[in-house]
């Protein structure tokens, strides 16, 4: 891993980067985050992941002390600094953003922490092999449940990850890709890392939004660009019976794009080949990230 990182202003290579172990982000996993990858050198649907910073950040009661251009012209000064170790691959970035109560006295009363911390992870883009889109992937349904909405809601993008860890645990266990997850009412939400879809006569259908899930800025993307493709595509409850008469599945998130899914556990999911319609809505998303494509950082 060759990663830049931008702790409060200060940047720095992986190694010199510190936090401190008072930090409410270490010591209680006290924060939230965004992860975005930029398509050349400009940030994908940035202003989308930043109204979600805010509306997760607003959930625990963590003032965001930044505008979103201030925001950016971090992002950016990290994306400079990391322009060596990026340009060593096709100068596409991975960023995490975290910020997090701060440094504060071993209580939970916010007031102990009067200043945020801001870190920005730079990295260079590793896609998944392109194996993984020519014939799809295998999940496993994993045990864990998904948090329950009135604890802590999924809706919230947080630094605190127990949940989808140990889900992904279960999944990698069983030598899945993904973990896909039940909510508290035994309904199919989402995976550890990403939402999910599934096909059927040509609709495309994802669970909605109270299932539990955390809002998706490519799932709601794909909502976006399916409607302009000309399929109809809905928010709409999905159960394990579902998966059995599914035509196509896949997954969404913002590191992974389109994954076609063709197995959960032992279930073939169609006809176990990434189906047409997952094929033309990854086309149609890369055609849209590449257009707002820029050129890479130049090695100076
Ligand atoms: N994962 N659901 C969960 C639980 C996620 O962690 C993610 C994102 C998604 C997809 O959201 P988006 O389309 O906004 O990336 C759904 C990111 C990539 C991560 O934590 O690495």
């Amino acid at each position: 891993m060759t990663a830049t990182v931008n702790v409060d202003g200060l940047i720095s290579g992986e190694r010199d980067a510190h936090i401190s172990v008072f930090d409410h982000g270490f010591l209680y996993g006290e924060g939230v985050y965004e992860v975005l990858r930029t398509y050349g050198r400009t940030p994908f649907l940035f202003e989308a992941h930043m109204a979600r910073l805010r509306r997760s950040a607003e959930r625990i009661a963590l003032p965001v002390p930044w505008t979103d251009a201030e925001i950016l012209a971090r992002i950016d000064a990290t994306i400079d600094a990391a322009a060596v170790s990026l340009n060593e691959g096709p100068g596409d970035a991975y960023v995490r953003l975290l910020l997090t109560r701060g440094v504060g006295d071993l209580l939970y009363d916010p007031a102990a922490c009067p200043t945020p911390t801001t870190v920005i992870i730079v990295k260079p883009m590793a896609e998944p092999p392109e194996k993984v889109y020519d014939e799809g992937v295998m999940i496993s349904l994993v045990p864990v449940l998904r948090n329950h909405p009135q604890s802590v809601d999924p809706a919230i993008k947080a630094n605190n990850l127990l949940n989808n860890a140990l889900a992904m645990q279960q999944a990698i266990a069983k030598h899945g890709f993904e973990a896909l997850m039940r909510n508290h009412r035994g309904e199919l939400c989402e995976c550890a890392q990403s939402n999910f879809f599934v096909v059927s006569q040509g609709v495309l259908r994802t669970p909605p939004l109270d299932a539990g899930l955390l809002a998706g800025i490519t799932r709601a993307f794909v909502l976006e660009l399916a409607a302009a493709l000309g399929y109809r595509a809905k928010e709409e409850t999905i159960v394990e019976g579902d998966l059995a008469t599914a035509d196509e599945m896949f997954l969404t998130s913002s590191t992974k794009e389109i994954v076609p899914v063709v197995r959960v556990d032992d279930l073939t999911i169609g006809d176990g080949r990434p189906g047409p319609v997952t094929r033309a809505v990854l086309a149609e998303f890369r055609r849209r990230a590449h257009a707002g494509r820029t050129p890479a950082p130049v090695n100076v």
